[in-house]
């Protein structure tokens, strides 16, 4: 069967309408989490705090009511374009996840899981101050049923996953400050579709879902609001294509 990849460099919102109904297996995404200006506000004066903040990318600052407009509306749109049964996993910080859940609710979404990535090699930032952050939730929805694809194949899949930061290797084009690793987003795709679904990520940044989608002979659509980011996320969708496979080096991790 032919593979489908359809990558946009725009706003998701308005490509969004543009899809049909019913015509997505998964979405697998990682919005903003609007803790740029939270993080601003408490004006931090710590260098290496500064150093390499995501909320200074400029994608991470709305109100936090622009925010959740912005997200009723993507959830509006979400639970039309998911086929019967098709699934939603969405990153989070913990601190937005029970905002997340009420609103997917309010769009009749079923709520399956809250679960926590750990990262094994944060950065150590102002690790004699507090607490390495090292953690993101995700969260689990279906739509239009409360069961779909799930090829846990008799395992007992647990809600903490472990993995290490995304590798050089996957950030040769330039890396996008909140990057997923492939290996975490594989996991949810071999899980939650089959061959020759459609996975949908309208918040793909650098494009780790697409690359996944591919490489696992999933049909892929791909939305990216900033050139950039869309850039390097066409570079690596070329690089699946010419048969380029990442040797991770963690890839014992999630087996
Ligand atoms: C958390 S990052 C995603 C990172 C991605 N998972 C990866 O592995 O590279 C969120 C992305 O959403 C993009 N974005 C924000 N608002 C958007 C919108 N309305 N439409 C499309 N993309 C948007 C940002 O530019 C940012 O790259």
């Amino acid at each position: 069967m032919e593979q489908h990849i359809k990558i946009y460099n725009n706003n998701c919102l308005d490509i969004l309408k543009g899809l049909e109904d019913e015509s997505v297996d998964l979405i697998l995404t990682d919005p903003p989490y609007n803790l740029g200006n939270f993080m601003r506000d408490r004006q931090t004066n710590l260098k290496k705090m500064r150093d390499n903040f995501f909320g200074d990318a400029g994608w991470d600052d709305m109100e936090f009511e622009e925010w959740t407009k912005s997200m009723h509306m993507f959830f509006e749109q979400a639970q039309r374009v998911l086929k019967k049964k098709g699934s939603m996993i969405m990153f989070m910080s913990l601190l937005r996840v029970e905002t997340m859940v009420k609103l997917a609710t309010e769009h009749k979404f079923y709520y399956k899981t809250t679960g926590v990535w750990h990262k094994k090699n944060p950065m150590p930032r102002n690790m004699n101050l507090h607490f390495i952050n090292s953690t993101e939730g995700w969260l689990y929805f279906v739509s239009k049923g409360r069961t779909g694809t799930y090829n846990n194949n008799g395992k007992a899949l647990h809600d903490f996953i472990e993995t290490s930061v995304a590798p050089a290797g996957e950030k040769k084009y330039g890396g996008h400050p909140t990057q997923k690793p492939e290996k975490l987003f594989e996991h949810f795709i071999q899980v939650l579709t089959n061959e020759n679904d459609v996975v949908l990520d309208p918040f793909m940044g650098s494009g780790t879902a697409g690359v996944v989608s591919k490489r696992n002979n999933r049909n892929f659509i791909g939305i990216e609001i900033d050139q950039n980011y869309y850039d390097v996320a066409k570079l690596r969708l070329d690089d699946v294509e010419k048969g380029y496979q990442l040797t991770s080096l963690f890839s014992r991790e999630l087996t």
